[in-house]
């Protein structure tokens, strides 16, 4: 059966789903009738980008089957869409799976279903299995396509449909999606890492690097600017690997070139470059096309040169300072952000000194930090020279505060410009309020309404509060 399912191509795939489709339709129908209501669903994301868009397919077919969508968990179809990057994202699922056993006690028809990363981690479906009875789907990241087929096994099933795969090269097209926000929109454009940092588990979880055909990328883009979107962030594990893989390989360079053409669309931003991988012609491509926004995100992960070589980087403190300094010749006014992990195997007040050099040099706009988690099946897992936890906490604390006191520092040098904001929402404390972004990724709140959505105006940022601003319409 496998076998010949993956012999299908990606259009028959996506034709195969589509009659699945139908049939759970006609299920869920049945099962209004029967209970005289709209059944509901609620879908909770952990971690990154690429599972928020991953969130977007399944609350896509969800709705195209006839679920409505419920504020909170207590629905009907309840999915976790998971994260492993570090241990804490397994714990929180952990937590509110167990906060669903006691609400399926009184709602025993309620189905519980899991997929995302953490799915693809060793021996966790074998512990869903075992302890965790009440849950009714299992899948992986790399059959999600699959979930129209899996939705409608499980509707008829009693037991646990369980459907998670090693490896997949196929990529399934044009399934349905709702996205979360009207005006903006990830666009993946490739999937999987084939870099093997030593600390991370992505690799593992993700599979190899594959890349989408840039007709399809451009497609999907404009048909979303058809449908509203004037922003997009191209996603990818390693965006500056884009299309080496391809039948006719192609930069990332030329595609944000191909993108920064479509009519319409008016920002683009994306995310994650690796500095190994970052070429020339990128910041050149970002310098000339007018789309792209000067926001740069380049994880630097450690400033010691002699742990970016037992992380595997492939890159040494020179180079990414070099990077940096080219990005910011040619895009003044870049905003660098960047992710750094603290305590890996082996680190010494020595190193950790050198990531704060870095950090005090570049003068990051905003840095994610990161306590070193021990992830099974990764290399650094098995090295023996941990650091131990309060040197950890002490050496994260000091190097937040210096991110913190850097930020907002540098948020301050636009304060009394204006700039252009693109207005996302209604602030969330008070509603005369609207809150937008600014190129740089910076938030600003200001007097609005919500017609304003959206659109993107010129905003004078009068007060900097350190990582956001108040303004007013220029
Ligand atoms: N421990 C801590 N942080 C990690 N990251 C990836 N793996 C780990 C780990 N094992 C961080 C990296 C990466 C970000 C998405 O998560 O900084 O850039
Ligand atoms: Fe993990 Fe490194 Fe791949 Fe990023 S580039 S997903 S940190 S292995």
């Amino acid at each position: 059966m496998r076998d010949f399912e993956l012999n299908l191509t990606p259009e028959e795939e996506s034709l195969k789903q589509y009659k699945y489709m139908e049939k759970a339709k006609l299920l869920v129908a049945e099962k209004e009738k029967e209970l005289g209501r709209k059944l509901t669903f609620h879908v909770t994301t952990f971690g990154c980008q690429m599972n928020a868009r991953d969130s977007e397919k399944l609350v896509g077919i969800l709705s195209e089957i006839g679920y409505v969508e419920a504020e909170d968990e207590r629905a009907d179809f309840v999915i976790y869409n998971t994260c492993t990057v570090r241990e804490n994202a397994d714990n929180k699922v952990w937590g509110r799976l167990g906060y669903l056993k006691s609400y399926k006690k009184q709602n025993p028809e309620t189905i519980i279903g899991l997929c995302g990363c953490m799915m693809q981690e060793q021996g966790v479906v074998e512990k869903i299995e075992k302890e965790y009875k009440h849950v009714n789907l299992v899948f992986g990241t790399h059959n999600i396509y699959k979930f129209a087929e899996l939705a409608c096994k499980t509707l008829q099933s009693k037991g646990l449909v369980v459907d998670v795969w090693k490896e997949n090269d196929k990529i399934v097209e044009d399934l349905p999606m709702k996205r979360k926000f009207s005006f903006k929109s990830g666009v993946n454009i490739m999937f999987g890492c084939d870099n093997f940092c030593s600390y991370c588990i992505v690799p593992y979880v993700r599979g190899r690097e594959k890349s989408r055909e840039p007709k399809d990328i451009i497609r999907e883009i404009e048909r979303l600017v058809a449908d509203g979107v004037c922003e997009v962030m191209l996603l990818g594990q390693n965006v500056n690997s884009y299309g080496k893989n391809l039948e006719h390989p192609m930069s990332f360079a030329d595609l944000l070139r191909e993108v920064n053409k479509i009519e319409g669309l008016e920002r683009i931003r994306f995310m994650t470059s690796h500095p190994k991988d970052l070429s020339d012609d990128l910041i050149l491509a970002m310098k000339e096309c007018d789309k792209v926004c000067g926001h740069m995100h380049l994880p630097l992960q450690s400033g010691s040169d002699r742990i970016l070589e037992i992380m595997n980087r492939h890159y040494d403190k020179a180079k990414y300072l070099d990077i940096v300094r080219k990005l910011r010749e040619a895009v003044p006014d870049i905003a660098i952000t960047t992710d750094i992990i603290v305590g890996f195997p082996g680190e010494t007040e020595e190193d950790f000194q050198e990531t704060l050099n870095v950090v005090k040099e570049v003068g990051y706009d905003s840095a994610f930090t990161f306590i070193y988690s021990k992830r099974t099946g990764t290399r650094a897992a098995k090295m023996d020279n941990q650091v131990p936890t309060d040197v950890v906490k002490d050496r994260f604390n000091r190097l937040l505060e210096e991110v913190q006191t850097i930020s907002a520092e540098r948020a301050k040098r636009h304060e009394g410009k204006v700039m252009p904001v693109l207005v996302e929402g209604i602030n969330e404390h008070d509603n005369s309020l609207v809150t937008g972004r600014l190129e740089n990724n910076l938030v600003v709140h200001f007097k609005g309404t919500e017609d304003m959505i959206g659109k993107i105006y010129n905003v004078k940022l009068s007060e900097c509060k350190g990582f956001y601003y108040l303004g007013e319409l220029a």
